[in-house]
């Protein structure tokens, strides 16, 4: 997992704000394995642990939660991976959690992440101006949301 945070691809798209080390990295899997404030899923390919999809910055009283993703595995970008994983993580949570929405920012050059959470139902809901650093260059940042029943529509379509 370090070294997917090491990777620009990952850590820059994240929006990582401080240098990632091992000992961060660690204190991070301990505090996801409590399942109390992150609730992640692993995303594996081929029994390979290749990504996470991960909610966090839970809201008891809206019922809402942040989303994010990342497939660390360079080679395992692009096939589809990160997209299954996604919608198999948002099936489970909208299932066996008392959740409304999830949401999340991305900016807005991040194309295949774009075109993945539209694929999945979510929206755009605002452009916040600025809102994301990318090496050093400014950009807009989308706030996009899912709610649960635009997600169990989407699923009963298919
Ligand atoms: C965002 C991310 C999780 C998507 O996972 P992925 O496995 O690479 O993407 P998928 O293969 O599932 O494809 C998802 C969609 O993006 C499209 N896509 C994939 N690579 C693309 C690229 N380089 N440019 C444009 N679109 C691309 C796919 O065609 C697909 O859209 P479609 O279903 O309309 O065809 C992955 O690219 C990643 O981890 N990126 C780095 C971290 C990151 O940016 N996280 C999100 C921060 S908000």
């Amino acid at each position: 997992m370090l070294s997917w945070m090491l990777d620009p691809e990952v850590g820059a798209n994240l929006g990582l704000t401080r240098q990632p080390t091992l000992e961060k990295t660690r204190a991070w899997i301990e505090k996801a394995l409590q399942g109390e404030s992150i609730w992640p899923y692993a995303i594996f390919l081929k029994a390979t642990h290749v990504g996470n999809v991960v909610l966090d910055q839970a809201d008891a009283h809206l019922r809402s939660a942040r989303f994010s993703v990342y497939v660390g595995a360079r080679e395992a970008r692009g096939s589809g991976v990160g997209l299954t994983g996604m919608y198999y993580a948002l099936g489970k949570w909208f299932l066996d959690r008392d959740l409304n929405k999830v949401w999340l920012t991305v900016h807005a050059l991040n194309a295949p992440a774009i075109r993945a959470y539209s694929a999945l139902g979510f929206q755009v809901e605002g452009v916040l101006r600025d809102g994301f650093l990318l090496n050093g260059e400014r950009l807009p940042a989308l706030y996009m949301g899912l709610l649960r029943d635009d997600f169990l529509k989407l699923e009963t379509e298919q």
